[in-house]
Parts: structure tokens; C-alpha cells; sequence
């Protein structure tokens, strides 16, 4: 058990020690962990820390604007809000091999990220929401055999290329108590107990070629339900939960007409350690509700269906 109040001011004095005068760099994803590690060094520093977000054209609904507003509106830390969508959206035209999309995301963000870095020619740290986990799984045995599974993307290899320091002020907390800091430095709750978002985003949740409209579509539709869930008290109850981009068209009827538009798969998952996870068993009255709002919502999108695949031998991504 710890003092919360206490391990923040150490953690802040410690932050103060290591940077002294010098400028501090962050790349916020509108995670967890990027969050709460940029609101305990602005706790600490202020203003000597400019945080970076990239908006790949790949996020969630209004990720950008509830960014901006905690951190640049609320905390008044300084936030430079990068739309890199076009630039994105072209190197993944035509572009349908999963792991292919990945690496082009990974590449394209640490291209972003140090232009960006380039016009802070001051800053001489890269401050990362690393924690616990992430150090043991870098350096772990156990990890790699995932990792081959799906490259994963993060931000690994941005210090050197840019020759920054590294201030990764979370490296010895476990993700429940970055949570429990994040609360303490007045993070709202939904932003600190958010379901993980994969780093290459809608990205690996469009099946195949990745488009700007079918971006569009996944992300209201994906709204749709992560706001039923929470309506209907499920969110807590699933680890992750998502919408899938199918671009493939099926028939319908709409009023007189026919229709012929495209599928949305439903993901929800419950599990521990995201190594092996069960479908949630959702209500059926909740599924049938979120169906029936997308349908009449999304135009373009004509039937729904739910994922019941227990991982393995699925994954919780469909890429
Ligand atoms: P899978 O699909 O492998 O996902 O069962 C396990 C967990 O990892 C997340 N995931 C990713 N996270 N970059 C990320 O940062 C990726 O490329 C990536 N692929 C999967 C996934 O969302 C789930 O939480």
C-alpha cells in the first residue's frame, strides 16, 4: 500500500533532479500511460514539457479534440496537435498485408514525430509512458514469441535517432497503479480505466486496404457501441471492446428501396493478461440495440454481426 500524495511529490522532485532547466518532449497517444506519464512531468515541470499528438487519421471518434481539451484546455500543458492524416492516408493506399500497414504506421509516426522534434531544437528529453510491464516484456523471453505473432507498434528506436535523453517516470508501476496516479493527478476516470487502443488504430480494424471513408464509417460506429456499453454498465465488465471494418458489401432493404452497403463486426473481449481472452457474453437486448443504432445511424453500413471467436485460435484484432 502507498501514500499517494507522497509518492507524487518524490516522483515530482525526481522528474525536477534529472531535467533541471532543460526541455522535455512527449508523444501522446491518448492512452493511459503517455496521459498520466504527460500529467506528472507537467506537474513537475510545467511549461519546459511540449507534448506531441499525431493524429494518424486512424483514431477513435473526437480523439483529438477530448486530447487537446484535457490537456492543452485543462492542464494548460502546451500540446502541438499534429494532423497527419493525408500524409498517412496516401503511404497506406493500396496497401492490404496486415504487418505491412503496421510497419508503414510505425515508420510514418517516428517520420511525424521527428519533424515535429526538429522544431524543438531545445528539447533534450524524450519523456515515455513506459512502465513495469513493458520493461520486464523488452527484455523478456516470454514476450518475443508474442511479439512474432504481430509486430507491435510503438516508438522503440525514436531516442536514438533523435539523440535524447529518456525520462520514463512510470518504469516502475504496474498499470493499476499508473491508474491510480493518473486519478490523483485529476485525469478523469474514463480516460484512466480506458480499454487499450492498439497503436496502428482503426488502422489494423479496417480489413485490408485502409480508406478515409471506411475510417469515417468504423468510427461512428464504433462510438455507437463503446457508448451503449457504458450506458449499459459493460464497459468495466469487458477488457477491450471495438468495431470492425468489413468492406465487403451485403444486401438489405431499407423503406421501399434495397440497399447494398458494407458489414461491421462487433468485438468484445473479457481476459487477463491479453495472452488468452473469451468472447463477452453480451445481452442480447444490448447487441440488438447497438445493431439497431448503427444501421439507422452510420449510413453505408446495413448489417452488424457479433464476434464469438475465444482467443486462441482468434486474436482480439482481426489483423
Ligand atoms: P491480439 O490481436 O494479438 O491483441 O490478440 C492482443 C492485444 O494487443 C493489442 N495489439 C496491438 N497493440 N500495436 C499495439 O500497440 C499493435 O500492432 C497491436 N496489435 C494488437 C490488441 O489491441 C490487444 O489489446
Amino acid at each position: 500500500d502507498w501514500n499517494m500524495p507522497d509518492y507524487i511529490a518524490e516522483a515530482v522532485q525526481k522528474i525536477r533532479d534529472q531535467v533541471g532547466d532543460e526541455e522535455v518532449i512527449l508523444g501522446l497517444s491518448g492512452g493511459v500511460d503517455s496521459s498520466v506519464a504527460a500529467a506528472l512531468i507537467h506537474r513537475a515541470i510545467g511549461d519546459q514539457l511540449t507534448c506531441v499528438f499525431v493524429d494518424h487519421g486512424l483514431l477513435r471518434l473526437n480523439e483529438g479534440k477530448l486530447v487537446m481539451e484535457m490537456f492543452a484546455g485543462r492542464l494548460h500543458a502546451k500540446v502541438v496537435h499534429v494532423d497527419a492524416t493525408e500524409q498517412f492516408m496516401g503511404h497506406l493506399k493500396g496497401v492490404t498485408d496486415p504487418e505491412q500497414k503496421r510497419k508503414i504506421i510505425g515508420r510514418e509516426f517516428v517520420e511525424v514525430f521527428q519533424v515535429e522534434a526538429g522544431k524543438l531544437p531545445n528539447a533534450k528529453w524524450l519523456a515515455q509512458g513506459t512502465i513495469y510491464p513493458d520493461v520486464i516484456e523488452s527484455g523478456g523471453a516470454k514476450s518475443k514469441k508474442a511479439h512474432t505473432i504481430k509486430s507491435h507498434h510503438n516508438v522503440g528506436g525514436l531516442p536514438e535517432t533523435l539523440g535524447l535523453k529518456l525520462l520514463e517516470p512510470l518504469r516502475d508501476l504496474f498499470k493499476d497503479e499508473v491508474r491510480e496516479l493518473g486519478v490523483a493527478l485529476g485525469l478523469p476516470h474514463d480516460m484512466v480505466y480506458r480499454h487499450p487502443f492498439p497503436g496502428p488504430g482503426l488502422g489494423v480494424r479496417i480489413l485490408g486496404e485502409v480508406k478515409q471513408e471506411y475510417a469515417d464509417l468504423l468510427r461512428r460506429a464504433d462510438a455507437i457501441f463503446i457508448d451503449e456499453l457504458r450506458a449499459a454498465d459493460w464497459y468495466d465488465k469487458t477488457s477491450q471492446a471495438f468495431a470492425v471494418f468489413l468492406p465487403v458489401k451485403s444486401v438489405g432493404v431499407m423503406g421501399d428501396g434495397r440497399t447494398y452497403e458494407y458489414v461491421v463486426a462487433l468485438r468484445a473481449v473479457q481476459t487477463q493478461d491479453f495472452m488468452t481472452a473469451h468472447w463477452a457474453e453480451l445481452p442480447h437486448s444490448l447487441l440488438g440495440k447497438v445493431s439497431n443504432r448503427i444501421i439507422n445511424e452510420v449510413r453505408g453500413i446495413n448489417r452488424v454481426v457479433y464476434d464469438i471467436s475465444g482467443k486462441p485460435p482468434a486474436t482480439i484484432e482481426w489483423e
